[in-house]
């Protein structure tokens, strides 16, 4: 079973334009899957469905692995299906110019993920709806944060529905393009490798160098170093040559080992 996540920023619920080319994607996704003999489970979240605080910049989840705002709102019942799918989707609506506050405040509060790879082995697609402009840079503005955090991004797209029907729009223009996403999201969950971003080797050997570097002061210091170096650690994460021969060791061993050190959510 490959289990289809997608996490939607907007607050329009059932109405929203980004639901329904998530919708639409994770339709054909299905389809071309029946077609290979694989069953896909798909499940969404839009903004409206959960509460969520703004990040407060204390460094508690980069430091000690914990955010302390978890356990008073929602965000922990998203991580969690974050964490859960095969295939990830991360959908925002173009608001001036950009993502919506709603996905740059689920971004920011899964920062320190991006410290520690936390979604390697995910296939993803990334998507932005649109009126008139800022889709293409919306999309690859999320492609990027979503490889920062491990995730294989096989589908960068955009619809600009200005069209006066949003459906029209997505049935008659959009679908040949989403009928060629999911067949690369299903070539991508087989074969990762090809669809590793340059960028992600070298936020690789990024990380490694600070890790190397934080365990060494901290040593000299006497004293553990933060919980992200520590995460890696246990992850191993230093010791594969390349992202993508830790992606392989990851899906093979079908995800991370229980490794989170942190504790204390002050
Ligand atoms: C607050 C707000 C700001 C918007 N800013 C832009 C914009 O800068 N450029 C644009 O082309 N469309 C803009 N739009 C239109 C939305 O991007 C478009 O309607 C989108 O498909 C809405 O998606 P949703 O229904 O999933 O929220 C904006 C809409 C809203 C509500």
């Amino acid at each position: 079973m490959i289990r289809i996540f997608s996490w939607i920023g907007s607050c329009a619920g059932k109405a929203s334009k980004t639901l329904r080319y998530s919708n639409r994607l994770a339709e054909a996704v299905q389809k071309k899957a029946e077609g290979i003999g694989e069953a896909v489970s798909y499940e969404y979240m839009t903004g409206d469905m959960l509460r969520l605080d703004y990040c407060r910049s204390c460094n508690n989840c980069f430091m000690k692995g914990k955010c302390p705002l978890d356990s008073q709102d929602d965000m922990g019942i998203l991580k969690q299906k974050l964490l859960d799918c095969d295939i990830l989707f991360i959908g925002s609506p173009v608001y001036m110019g950009g993502m919506s506050a709603i996905t740059k405040n689920v971004i920011d509060r899964i920062a320190y993920w991006s410290h520690r790879f936390e979604l390697t082995g995910k296939v993803g697609a990334v998507f932005a709806t649109t009126s008139a402009s800022y889709g293409s840079e919306t999309a690859d503005q999320l492609a990027f944060l979503a490889r920062m955090n491990g995730v294989v991004v096989a589908h960068t797209g955009y619809a600009t529905l200005n069209a006066g029907s949003p459906n029209l729009y997505l049935d008659e223009v959009m679908l040949p393009l989403l009928d060629a996403a999911a067949e690369r999201l299903l070539d991508a969950w087989r074969h990762p490798d090809a669809y590793i971003d340059p960028m992600q080797e070298k936020a690789f050997t990024g990380r490694n160098y600070l890790n190397r570097r934080a365990r060494a002061f901290h040593n000299l210091i006497n004293t553990d170093p933060p919980d992200e170096t520590l995460v890696c650690e246990s992850r191993h994460i230093g010791e594969y040559p390349s992202f993508a021969a830790m992606t392989e060791a990851y899906r093979k061993a079908g995800g991370w080992a229980e490794s989170v050190t942190g504790g204390n959510d002050e």
